[in-house]
């Protein structure tokens, strides 16, 4: 048996809307979408997040049922992290909350908590945190052995560049989305900016939508395409496609059969509202 992933990051209740959809407190967090995504990709997976006092009990059943350890997803103090996510018919997204005091305010008091740093596990993987809660996570994690993959959002690559950069060397993959290159380095193209965070001594993964990714390591350059679906809902494709390149490599894939794989993994995560999409692809996955 596999050794388990530890999905580290923010759990949150959002509000989301598409164009053909409009729905609130639904929970996700890209820390739920990423551990949802590992399983679809087969990983055992554990959770680790603050929820507050509003979230639901429900929410927590449904990613138990889906066959993820939720021991780590443990109450912090006040609300749950709340975002809007709004998303148009190009594809365009819009999260008006990263201006937002009380979603910073949110975001540092929910701090997750970090696993024990043993052997026993397969890798963790750390979903967009604040940067000096990044820094703790590779200190934490290197003495064991253990590899850390790591995403961030647009709103920690717009506010706290320097601090990701200093953190790339440390990761065993780094998993940004072009909108997020684009801010940690300015000024680049696309592939240059993944080209410049891959010399940092790290493989990358960069997230390009529709257009599917492109896969940097010391076998250079791969872009890996994705068959387009129409989707649903996108919230939550990035992160679920996280969660299973990282299942894929700690099942022992290469790097380029580990991304291609987790697209199916993104093309499900856009197939529902919120989580819907994923949850129906894991539970038809296990009948
Ligand atoms: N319409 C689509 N059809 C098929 N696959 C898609 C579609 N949209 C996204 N994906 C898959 O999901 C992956 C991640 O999407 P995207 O690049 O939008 O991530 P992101 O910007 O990190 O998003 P988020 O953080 O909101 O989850 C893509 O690389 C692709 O594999
Ligand atoms: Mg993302």
């Amino acid at each position: 048996m596999t050794r388990p992933l530890a999905i580290i990051g923010h759990v949150s209740l959002d509000a989301i809307r598409t164009p053909a959809a409009e729905a609130g407190d639904v929970p996700g967090g890209a820390a739920l979408y990423a551990a949802l995504g590992a399983r679809h990709a087969g990983a055992a997976v554990t959770l680790f997040a603050r929820t507050g006092a509003d979230w639901p009990a429900a929410a927590t059943a449904a990613l138990a049922a889906s066959g993820i350890d939720t021991t780590g997803l443990v109450a912090g103090p006040g609300l749950t992290r709340r975002s809007v996510q709004r998303h148009d018919r190009a594809g365009n997204r819009r999260s008006a909350h990263h201006d937002d005091e009380v979603w910073w305010e949110r975001t540092r008091a929910l701090r997750p908590p970090l696993p024990d740093a043993s052997s026993r596990w397969a890798a963790w993987v750390v979903m967009p945190v604040l940067p000096e809660t990044l820094a703790t996570a590779i200190e934490a994690a290197a003495p064991a052995g253990i590899p850390v993959i790591a995403d961030t959002s647009e709103a920690f690559a717009a506010r706290a560049r320097e601090a990701l950069l200093a953190a790339v060397p440390g990761l065993a993959a780094f998993c940004p989305s072009v909108a997020e290159t684009r801010l940690l380095l300015p000024g680049r193209g696309d592939d240059d900016a993944a080209d410049v965070l891959a010399a940092l001594g790290t493989v990358v993964l960069q997230k390009r939508g529709a257009d599917g990714v492109l896969l940097v390591d010391r076998a250079g350059h791969r872009r890996i395409a994705v068959e387009p679906v129409d989707a649903v809902d996108p919230t939550g494709a990035g992160d679920a496609t996280v969660g299973a390149f990282a299942a894929h490599l700690a099942a022992g894939l290469p790097h380029a059969e580990a991304a291609r794989r987790a697209m199916a993994t993104g093309a499900a995560a856009v197939g529902g509202i919120g989580p819907a999409g994923l949850l129906a692809a894991i539970s038809s996955l296990s009948r």
